[in-house]
């Protein structure tokens, strides 16, 4: 698709975005349904953050995502944030229009989007989330929603988890938030049991989030990280009889409900995976 003068551009900021692959797979689907958009990264310092906001915003841009380490830090940079940002206190995607800026987070949002794949409905589940950092508590939002009937949160760092665990609570009027250490893991068998935190992620391929674990077989395991496509957590639990899911399926998910917030436009998952399969973006897009 030709560049011309009424190409809306959507921008990408953080620090560093290298490895990203969300020019990719944005400028991959613009493309194919002739959308007339583009999607650029930017390296910007911490320094910069401020006025890289204000530079997007003069040069009409009609939003931008926000990945590590700003996902909180641009919050006061935007003039209102959508209510579920808001009580996660991080934001991955902004909106540019009527000269205000608004602030959204689609992790949550893509997160159950790959859910709804599963055909798992986290209401009155016994639910598992390994990690207490921005994606934990972005995902946690999202399944409180649902009336899940316990979330149990093992983190490395305890207290960390115990913080969100409270916060999760009072905001959500419950005490069904509860943070575990890992000698209780055992005895739980849960509905659902959820990776978020960083340990298997390429290039720590041999790493697991739980090491020696006998999984539950009726336990729905997913992994939030795309890379490796399979990590070793997934695989032992798929090995022991479990349904999984890869982090592929929130990573679409999320681009698509921002694209849906910037453009209006609905895409489909399928249609989405079409294309990605078509033009070889990955190789393999099973989830
Ligand atoms: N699929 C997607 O669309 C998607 C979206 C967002 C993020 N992700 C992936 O999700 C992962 C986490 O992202 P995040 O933004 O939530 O990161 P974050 O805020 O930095 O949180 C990292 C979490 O991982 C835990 N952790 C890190 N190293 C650990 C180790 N060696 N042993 C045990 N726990 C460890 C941390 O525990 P402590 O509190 O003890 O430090 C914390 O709970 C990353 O792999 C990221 O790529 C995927």
């Amino acid at each position: 698709m030709a560049i011309d003068i009424d190409t809306k551009i959507i921008g990408l900021i953080g620090y560093p975005i290298g490895h990203s692959m969300s020019p990719t797979i944005h400028n991959a689907l613009y493309n194919r349904l002739d959308m007339n958009y583009i999607y650029m990264a930017f390296n910007i310092s911490k320094d910069n953050l401020h006025r890289a906001v204000e530079g997007m915003h003069a040069l009409s841009f009609i939003g931008f995502n926000v990945t590590v380490p700003y996902k909180e830090r641009i919050i006061k940079s935007l003039d209102t944030l959508e209510k579920e940002s808001e009580i996660i206190g991080a934001v991955n995607t902004v909106k540019i229009e009527d000269n205000k800026l608004i602030g959204y987070n689609t992790d949550g949002m893509g997160f159950m989007n790959g859910l709804a794949r599963l055909n798992f409905s986290p209401s009155g589940k016994d639910i598992i989330v390994l990690g207490a950092g921005g994606s934990a508590r972005a995902i946690c939002v999202y399944l409180l929603k649902e009336n899940p009937k316990n979330i149990y949160i093992l983190n490395r760092t305890f207290d960390r988890g115990l913080a969100l665990a409270d916060e999760l609570n009072k905001t959500f009027h419950c005490n069904i938030v509860r943070p575990i250490k890992m000698n209780v893991l055992d005895n739980l068998k849960p509905d659902i049991l959820i990776n978020t935190t960083s340990v298997g992620m390429y290039p720590h391929i041999n790493d697991s989030p739980l090491e020696k674990y006998d999984f539950h077989p009726n336990t729905v395991v997913v992994d939030i990280i795309y890379n490796p496509h399979e990590t070793r957590f997934l695989k032992e639990a798929r090995e022991q009889g479990c349904r999984t899911q890869n982090g592929l399926a929130m990573l679409i998910g999320q681009a698509l409900a921002s694209i849906e917030i910037w453009t209006g436009q609905k895409i489909s998952y399928e249609q989405c995976q079409n294309i990605l399969r078509d033009d070889k973006i990955f190789i393999d897009l099973s989830i």
